[in-house]
């Protein structure tokens, strides 16, 4: 084989991540999706108040069930052959859901399709971190987190359009069958790409392909030098067992951080940012905009904001830390949350211009989340647990953040009609404010600390606040004690 242009290498790599990463764009289409279909499933089953939220919810809790399987299969199967098992979940699944003939059935292919969401979310986040060679590995991972607001905001347009515009059988609009079963596509081209990619070269060494994983860099075009290096890597990081269970049951320093990525993940749900991806254009009419296109427009304006306000957080996470980051989140969130809820507790319908602004409010809340909470919550996640407990770590925080997801979907239309519209914003508003005292007190500083370093200030038994970057007072004493118990 010839000499092969940087370009074109990079190229591979990135077709690579890019396919992986379709994971995250079907697992923010599936999350997009239903807050467009639902007023029409609603109309077509007569929907009560507690059926629509168990729709919306049910995926969520197939989610959790597929995040807790994905450990096994992940590492039974090989994460390849898990990420296709989950692609044809998500084909299948999207066809059981488009052609539903009743609640019942729809609320089971929803359960049924969110086995590859929980798959997805673990596993293709897994693969990326251990395919990408160490130069690219932060974007790609980034990419991940980027495609499921892309995937959010796809699904909201595809929303938009089959909801007023699009004709079949001569009917305009409406068409909610086909705004779930057009995901069968997508899931099509990530099955069809993932047949084309390598397995992860770590789960082969883990498994003894040795040869098979260094064959997989090679037709990654990386020279002898970069394989040595990865090699070397791969084999340093094996030399750590994985005993998470057993960390689990005797270690007390693992279990706080467990309960720290709990805690974490339930917060990031709590912010209220999943009422409004599932429920935007229910809260368009509350605030007094009448028409499915208004509701369908200003639905897809909040994914696009999303989107954007995602790319605050990838530029300035490592240069100013995740916590101010986080308390600027939790402000912006909670005053645009305490701002909507008093609006909509002003008889909106007497004020049109209320209603206005009432969305603006929620835009600034959108961004608020999208540039801190929404990617600096699962990057905390994925740095404090100790190596030999991270795929324990992560399971656990992985399937919170689905049970909290599935709570919040299944209780706001509930919340809205015994608390009132306004109260329960007002109450979400409340929350953000309460979370900074949690990060106060119990989150670290993780910015430009290496992993090593904050898995030994851990195990040491050092406050969960510090064992990031140690409090500035502290710190000139402290440095020579915790490098060298680093090493
Ligand atoms: C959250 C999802 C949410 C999405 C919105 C993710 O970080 O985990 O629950 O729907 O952000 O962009």
């Amino acid at each position: 084989m010839g000499p092969i242009s940087p370009l074109r290498k990079k190229l591979i790599i990135y077709f690579i991540g890019f396919t992986a990463a379709l994971a995250g764009l079907l697992f923010g289409l599936d999350i997009g999706v239903i807050s467009g279909a639902l007023p029409f499933i609603k109309n077509t089953f007569k929907l009560s108040i507690e059926a629509e939220g168990t729709v919306v919810s049910a995926l969520l809790w197939g989610a959790v069930i597929g995040t807790l399987l994905s450990g096994v299969l992940s590492s039974k199967f090989g994460r390849r052959k898990t990420i296709l098992i989950s692609a044809v979940i998500f084909v299948i699944g999207s066809i059981l859901c488009a052609t539903s003939r009743s609640e019942i059935l729809l609320i089971g292919a929803r359960l049924f399709l969110g086995l590859a969401v929980g798959v997805a979310s673990f596993t293709a986040p897994l693969y990326l971190s251990e395919i990408s060679p160490q130069k690219v590995r932060g974007s790609l991972i980034s990419m991940y987190q980027l495609m499921i607001t892309i995937g959010i905001v796809l699904a909201f347009l595809s929303n938009t359009w089959l909801a007023s515009y699009a004709t079949f059988g001569g009917v305009t609009g409406g068409h909610w069958r086909t705004m779930l079963g057009v995901i069968a596509v997508p899931a099509t081209v990530m099955f069809l790409g993932v047949l084309l990619l390598p397995e992860s070269p770590r789960w082969l060494f883990l498994n003894g392909f040795k040869e098979r994983a260094v064959a997989v860099f090679k037709r990654m075009h990386l020279n002898d030098a970069e394989i040595a290096a990865e090699v070397k890597e791969i084999e340093e990081n094996l030399k750590i067992k994985q005993n998470g269970f057993e960390m689990f049951k005797t270690n007390s320093n693992f279990r706080r951080a467990i309960g720290l990525g709990i805690g974490l993940q339930i917060i990031q749900q709590l912010t209220g940012i999943n009422v409004v991806m599932y429920f935007a254009p229910t809260i368009f009419r509350i605030a007094g905009f009448a028409t499915t296109d208004q509701q369908m427009w200003g639905t897809v304006i909040i994914g696009i904001t999303n989107v954007l306000a995602t790319f605050i957080a990838i530029a300035f996470v490592d240069r100013l830390g995740r916590k101010p980051i986080m308390y600027a989140g939790f402000i912006t969130m909670g005053a645009a949350m305490v701002t909507v809820g008093t609006l909509f507790n002003m008889r909106i319908e007497k004020h049109p211009e209320f209603g206005y602004f009432a969305i603006f409010a929620l835009m600034i809340f959108i961004i608020g989340f999208a540039m801190s909470a929404g990617p600096i919550i699962w990057i905390i996640c994925s740095e404090i647990y100790p190596l030999s407990g991270r795929d324990l770590g992560v399971t656990f925080s992985t399937a919170t953040n689905w049970i909290a997801n599935a709570i919040v979907g299944q209780t706001f239309l509930l919340l809205l009609a015994g608390f009132g519209n306004g109260n329960t914003f007002l109450l979400y508003g409340g929350l953000n404010i309460v979370f900074i005292i949690f990060f106060l007190m119990l989150v670290p500083e993780t910015k430009g600390v290496s992993l090593e370093k904050i898995e030994a200030n851990l195990l040491s038994g050092l406050p969960l606040r510090e064992i990031g970057q140690p409090p500035r007072a502290r710190r000139a004493v402290e440095l020579p004690v915790r490098s060298a118990r680093a090493h």
